[in-house]
């Protein structure tokens, strides 16, 4: 894990060049003599701290990291300018905290409620030191991020949490970055999407109706627009009578698959995995050699919008030697069967769907079988943090349909290449994992991650719509 590929995509050089020389000559000289333990230290008398922070991820400095983990996390807070020290985070104080959080304390029928929890009428959230409310299994487990991120934020200040804090939860919404809306959104749009007569709309569009209604009202959204307000909306179809409504907010989703650009886009919301279907595959000491089919698919192939290129994959592929292509779902054939043919794989398919992502990418990456992507329009987890290249292969969906194109890329991936996106599959697996507790660098901790990378632009955005609004005499 030590040897993180992840670096920032930001150039060395972005200023004229005597400037930059100038630059280096300062940073170099110090850096040079006191590299060995307290380098940065040393520096940072010498150069305001956020310079220095931004110059030392150029150069590509492995950060020092005791346990030999990975550098990401420590990478993620030098781009915050609140990055606390290391020691802290054992412990969520929230004055270090790299993301303050705002939560409403929504009433029950938006959250746990959907997930049959009553509570005593009283309060709006279960205790959850002593009973989580149980997820149910299912398909519906991949969109559940909605779940554990309101976990994470409800523990955040347990005074025993052993979980990592990249997200403190705060009383006071001026104290904090960003406003969270704990609306399960993808549950409510699993479970209450049908209108039961003598209703004539349903309780879904009923949810959204009132969360509309209850945001604007408030102080917290009068303030900032909903610039600060992160709305979870990973199933492609939940939030749909809402979306356009809350625009302003900041989404957490699965894709743009089913979005207006001008509603969501990838410069203001946040890319979410899914949640894997399939069993991770521990201890995977199951090489090349030891891996018998060559490239695995199974999915649905009734599909809107993506379904011809599915049907004519498997019509090139279908004769092929040691692939295994076959349709119907993990809910016809078991996730068992799913996880054996994935582990048994050297590389796995994931072809757009009626939206350009599925849970397969995360299925395969929890298999560690190397993910080949065939859509063009996919946005990816933390890509600004993280390399997909080098442990997925992308193929353009005009060059996948060329007769032979597929198998010859395939095969022409040697051993030696194809074990190292293994290993990096290995490093990386840890990033994609939700869970409660939540552990370091997992999935919640990185969504808040990239959250919290997306704050001064969300502040940029609300002091600006904010120069008129102190004396404005006109409304
Ligand atoms: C994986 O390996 C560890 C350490 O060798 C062992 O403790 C653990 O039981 C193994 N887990 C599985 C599922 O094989
Ligand atoms: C389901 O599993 C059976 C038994 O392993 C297998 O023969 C069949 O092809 C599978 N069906 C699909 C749709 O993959």
């Amino acid at each position: 894990m030590a040897n993180s590929n992840i670096q920032p995509h930001r150039p060395v050089c972005p200023k004229p060049f005597f400037f930059c020389l100038t630059f280096l000559v300062l940073l170099v000289i110090p850096y040079l003599f006191f590299w060995v333990d307290s380098g940065i230290q040393v520096v940072s008398h010498v150069l305001p701290k956020k310079k220095i922070v931004s110059v030392i991820a150029n150069l590509n400095t492995p950060s020092r990291n005791h346990e030999g983990e990975s550098t990401l996390f420590k990478e993620s807070t030098f781009l915050h300018q609140h990055a606390p020290a290391e020691e802290e985070f054992t412990q969520c104080n929230p004055s270090n905290a790299l993301l303050k959080v705002f939560m409403y304390d929504l009433p029950p029928e938006f959250h746990f409620g959907i997930l049959g929890w009553n509570g005593d009428g009283k309060s709006v959230w279960p205790n959850i030191r002593a009973e989580v409310p149980h997820y149910p299994g299912g398909l519906n487990l991949q969109h559940s991020i909605d779940y554990w991120l309101t976990l994470d934020l409800l523990s955040s200040r347990f005074s025993d949490r052993s979980a990592p804090c990249s997200a403190v939860r705060v009383e006071d919404s001026r104290e904090a970055d960003v406003v969270f809306v704990p609306f399960f959104s993808s549950l409510s749009c699993n479970r209450h999407s049908k209108v039961n007569p003598p209703e004539t709309v349903s309780t879904n569009e009923l949810l959204q109706k009132k969360l509309v209604e209850f945001l604007t009202s408030q102080r917290e959204w009068k303030r900032s627009g909903g610039r600060d307000h992160i709305i979870m909306a990973h199933h492609p179809n939940s939030m749909l009578d809402a979306r356009m409504n809350l625009s302003p907010c900041m989404f957490i989703l699965s894709d743009f698959g089913r979005y207006f650009p001008h509603v969501a886009n990838v410069e203001k919301d946040i890319i979410a995995p899914y949640k894997h279907l399939i069993k991770t595959f521990v201890n995977d000491s199951f090489g090349f050699d030891d891996r018998s089919i060559l490239l695995y698919f199974q999915g649905g192939i009734h599909r809107k919008n993506g379904g011809s290129i599915r049907k004519q994959l498997f019509n090139l592929l279908k004769g092929e030697k040691s692939v295994h292509f076959a349709f119907g779902s993990l809910r016809e054939n078991g996730t068992d069967e799913a996880s054996r043919g994935m582990h048994s794989s050297k590389f796995c398919l994931n072809i757009a769907g009626d939206t350009p992502s599925s849970n397969r990418l995360f299925d395969a990456i929890a298999s560690h079988c190397v993910p080949v992507i065939i859509s063009d329009d996919i946005e990816l987890p933390y890509e600004d943090v993280l390399d997909y290249s080098k442990f997925c292969i992308f193929v353009r969906k005009f060059d996948a349909i060329k007769k032979g194109f597929l198998m010859t890329l395939i095969r022409s991936v040697s051993r030696e290449d194809w074990t190292q996106m293994w290993q990096r599959l290995k490093e990386v697996e840890g990033y994609f994992e939700f869970q409660y507790p939540s552990k370091k660098d997992d999935a919640v901790q990185m969504v808040w991650q990239a959250v919290a990378r997306r704050v001064p632009a969300i502040q940029l955005k609300v002091h600006r719509s904010s120069r008129f609004s102190r004396f404005d005499v006109s409304t």
